[in-house]
């Protein structure tokens, strides 16, 4: 088997201008990366998303910079090849141009992640281009950003009425000019996200965004049925693992109970002649 060359900035522009499809997944641990990396993934984002699907939180809101980078190495050690992007938490960025290169630097020099990722519009630019001027590529994210959800009015699509959906197609050229080398935008409808597409000179990525995208990015969890708690309506679902893992639990529980596990081949055994020495030394 030939090994997996490196996902680099030109790798991504190279598809871009060929107008083949970029893939991103979102990734949070070691195992996951290694199949990620070795069904040839493009993008892998380790989003702060992981404040829900890994660890339990209602929101991503909580997640520090300490959450991201442990959950950042991981995935690295799992995923050498792809273009790692690290997702700036909640408050890492947004207090000042100053924090947001900090923190950025910190996925860089602490998880070798590729590039950071970071929300919002117009109001974010200059934290983009100082994170980009400081020699870390930056994805924007725009649309439904869950670190606003509270201010957005909840989890929905943005940018149905041709008032706010200006606003984001501007917004992206802002983003664009301060520096961004991709765009991310969640729960857009398809026809803003074709017009942002056509406009724009840097790869945009779609979630729920539809199919003119340059490449699209769903959520793990949602594509394997890992996080029960909610499946949204644009995610689709490549196979139910967490049905398994759960029958395989219940069975588990089961054959403990009624004693047909462990059978022999699940532990190991000590010859007559060593047992017979041993049990001499105990007996009364
Ligand atoms: O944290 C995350 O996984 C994200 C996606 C929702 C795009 O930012």
């Amino acid at each position: 088997m030939t090994e997996r060359k490196k996902v680099t900035l030109p790798t991504l522009f190279k598809k871009y201008h060929e107008g083949e499809p970029i893939t991103m997944l979102t990734c949070y641990d070691y195992p996951t990366a290694t199949f990620q990396d070795q069904a040839g993934v493009d993008m892998v984002l380790v989003g702060d998303s992981l404040g829900m699907t890994m660890l339990g939180y209602d929101s991503t809101l909580p997640v520090t910079m300490d959450d991201m980078i442990r959950h950042s190495q991981a995935v690295r050690r799992g995923a050498p090849h792809v273009w790692l992007i690290g997702d700036m938490p909640y408050m890492t960025y947004q207090p000042s141009v100053e924090s947001a290169i900090r923190n950025a630097g910190r996925f860089m020099a602490e998880a070798s992640c590729d590039s950071v990722k970071l929300e919002g519009g117009r109001e974010m630019a200059d934290r983009m281009e100082g994170i980009v001027k400081a020699g870390i590529p930056a994805m924007g994210h725009l649309g439904l950003t869950p670190q606003s959800a509270s201010a957005l009015g909840g989890f929905r699509v943005q940018g149905k009425g041709a008032e706010q959906a200006a606003r984001i197609v501007e917004d992206a050229r802002n983003l664009e000019e301060a520096g961004a080398f991709s765009i991310l935008l969640e729960l857009v409808p398809d026809r803003v996200c074709r017009l942002i597409t056509e406009r724009a000179s840097i790869p945009i990525i779609s979630l729920g965004s539809g199919p003119d995208a340059n490449g699209q990015l769903l959520i793990y969890h949602d594509m394997f049925g890992l996080y029960p708690k909610f499946k949204p309506r644009m995610a689709k679902v490549y196979g139910n693992a967490g049905e398994v893992i759960l029958n395989g639990l219940r069975q588990y529980v089961a054959e403990v109970t009624d004693k047909t596990f462990p059978a022999p081949e699940n532990y190991f055994s000590i010859s007559d002649e060593e047992y017979e020495s041993l049990a001499e030394r105990f007996r009364a």
